[in-house]
């Protein structure tokens, strides 16, 4: 069968032969995946800055982001029947009984490093015709979202990073946690897949929801961002300062650019009781400069926190689940408007190793 996959070491990315997975257990599970997402990751991998064939391999199939159909199902399987629509999890667990993390099935919080992410480090991808793992890898999609299930992966991000933001939040008392009663207000950097998914979260949370972008084009984004009753910012016209007067105390600041500089620019902005997510990852640029005392000063006189987030475990897919199902319900149109562009297999060495337009392209893959 076919499969996308780049080689590391000859800087080579092609369409390719590659075995066909057959069940390997009573619990294993053979899907074909339908629709793959290409986002920053995937076109990093591609141009061999990230990205890590499995161990002994020299190819690594592509693609993390994936809605897939289930074809066969070993004999204990339960979770799924042929037919059914599923989106695979990331990460595997690393293989150390020590790591409690991946034992208790958070591989998401892994501390010793070994854990492999297909598609991206160590397992091979979903850009490719078939694709086998053990059922507790599989999400189960109801029917409805065939035509968006592929946001799923990029909304755990918003979803585990919201979890916590909540958790943090109980450090306040009961009644000012309540947004109704309290109204907050957040800021989401970017305007790509990620930060509007991300938008969407806050704005289904109940947060005032401000998008600071430099990128966004009205045709594309302005729909959307109206659609969900967020507003758009421009960095181009407001500078970050701006940003901050317009906003007022900045409650939550949702990062989805992976820009340091811009990111600890807004940082010194951040409110009272304010949390900072971080989601992006950066290139390596050179050194910027910060005015650390003020970012420490206001950490500690503002009760403020600050944390980064990577994947997501099995309960944020669930999550991320049930809101692509009240997003398509909200907002119809925008959530469709999310999928800009779809490309059969064979296009996608193209589309990944090319510049980026509109918002999420995806790779089609069967139908
Ligand atoms: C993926 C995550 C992954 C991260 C780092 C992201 O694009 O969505 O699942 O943990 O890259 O490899
Ligand atoms: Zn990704």
């Amino acid at each position: 069968m076919k499969a996308v996959a780049v080689n590391p070491t000859l800087r080579e990315i092609a369409v390719r032969e590659h075995p066909e997975p057959r069940l390997e257990s009573a619990t294993a599970v053979i899907a074909r995946p339908l629709d793959v997402g290409v986002c920053g990751t995937d076109r990093e991998i591609a141009s061999f800055a990230y990205g890590t064939p499995p161990a002994g391999e020299s190819w690594l199939v592509n693609g993390h982001e994936c809605l897939a159909q289930v074809v066969k199902v070993g004999a204990d399987v339960k979770t799924v029947r042929p037919g059914d629509l599923v989106v695979p999890i990331v990460r595997r667990p690393c293989p150390h009984a020590e790591c409690a993390p991946c034992r208790a099935a958070r591989q998401d919080f892994c501390v010793t490093g070994d854990f492999t992410e297909r598609g991206i480090r160590g397992a091979h991808g979903f850009m490719t015709e078939q694709i086998v793992d053990d059922e507790r890898f599989f999400l189960p999609m109801p029917a409805a979202l065939r035509d968006v299930g592929v946001l799923v992966e990029p909304l755990t991000i918003a979803e585990k990073a919201i979890e916590q933001v909540r958790a943090i939040e109980t450090r306040l008392p009961e009644s000012a946690r309540h947004l109704a009663a309290n109204p907050k207000r957040a800021v989401v950097l970017g305007a790509g897949p990620v930060g509007l998914l991300g938008a969407m979260v806050l704005r289904l949370a109940g947060y005032t929801t401000y998008v600071y972008s430099r990128s966004a084009q009205d045709a594309v984004h302005g729909p959307i961002l109206t659609g969900i009753g967020a507003t758009l910012v421009p960095a181009e016209q407001q500078s970050v300062s701006d940003l901050a007067d317009t906003v007022g105390n900045i409650d939550l600041v949702y990062e989805a650019v992976g820009a340091s500089s811009l990111a600890f620019e807004v940082l010194k902005f951040l409110g009272m009781n304010g949390v900072f997510v971080f989601t992006g990852v950066p290139g390596r640029k050179a050194a910027i400069k910060i005015d650390t005392d003020r970012v420490m000063r206001h950490l500690v006189l503002k009760n403020q926190v600050a944390f980064g987030t990577v994947n997501a475990g099995y309960a944020s897919y669930e999550h991320a689940a049930r809101d692509l199902g009240e997003f398509a319900t909200r907002w119809p149109a925008v959530v469709r408007g999310l999928i800009t562009s779809r490309s059969p297999l064979e296009a996608a060495p193209t589309l990944l190793t090319t510049k980026p337009s509109g918002i999420k392209s995806v790779v089609s893959i069967a139908s």
